[in-house]
């Protein structure tokens, strides 16, 4: 998997010029249940298993976030993103550490003035070719690493006014603000706690957190 992952990133370095932002291709864990085409794509809408419930308010026995992160098509980029970080991945499939998601919208993802994994740093220094060829791919990939790791909060419950350390460092609070439940520094507004499973929760969010500051 990790091999497979690589090449594609590449893919889509090649493409960064392109407005489309494309999507990382690593294939869904997925279950015998579960069909196969609706989860191939992470920008196309991923739909429930049919009669299943899975619009995410009942707890949901001992399911894992990795069973269910690519099943809500409000998150898809930010899900496919996830699955390219192994360290990631491997934490949302294991049932001994909780986690809260922050998954920004797709919407709050493709309206950055760059992309996830670019650094206007790295432009400076290295110019247009900053993300090219090996040395490139494992900068944009330690970028896209940062990004994703400042929307893992190791903990889960997380109550409001609890101030909380993501894995890329940055402090966050969440609070309730004129009725709408807000993750600070940001007045990021949370849309949705999506699902709850037995290892933690994923929160949509309507922007993304400060991930510049979290070094
Ligand atoms: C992990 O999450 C579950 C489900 O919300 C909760 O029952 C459990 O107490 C949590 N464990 C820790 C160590 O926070």
């Amino acid at each position: 998997m990790k091999l497979l992952a690589y090449p594609i990133l590449t893919s889509c370095l090649l493409f960064t010029a392109s407005a489309q932002l494309l999507p990382f291709a690593k294939p869904l864990k997925r279950h015998a249940s579960e069909p196969q085409s609706p989860f191939l794509d992470p920008l196309r809408p991923a739909m429930p298993p049919s009669g299943a419930d899975n619009t995410g308010d009942a707890s949901a026995g001992d399911l894992l976030i990795s069973d269910v992160m690519g099943t809500d098509s409000r998150m898809g980029i930010f899900s496919g993103f996830t699955r390219n970080i192994d360290s990631i991945s491997s934490r949302l499939d294991s049932s001994a550490q909780n986690t809260t998601v922050l998954a920004p919208e797709d919407a709050a993802i493709r309206k950055l003035p760059r992309k996830p994994w670019e650094d206007p740093q790295d432009y400076e220094t290295l110019g247009a070719s900053a993300y090219a060829g090996q040395d490139g791919e494992s900068r944009a990939q330690k970028n896209l690493r940062r990004f994703i790791e400042a929307h893992i909060v190791p903990e889960s419950p997380w109550r409001d006014g609890q101030e909380m350390q993501t894995l890329a460092g940055n402090k966050v609070t969440c609070e309730e603000k004129d009725g709408k439940k807000m993750i600070q520094p940001g007045d990021i507004e949370v849309a949705s706690i999506a699902k709850t499973v037995s290892n933690g929760e994923i929160w949509i969010l309507k922007g993304v957190v400060n991930y510049a500051a979290a070094q």
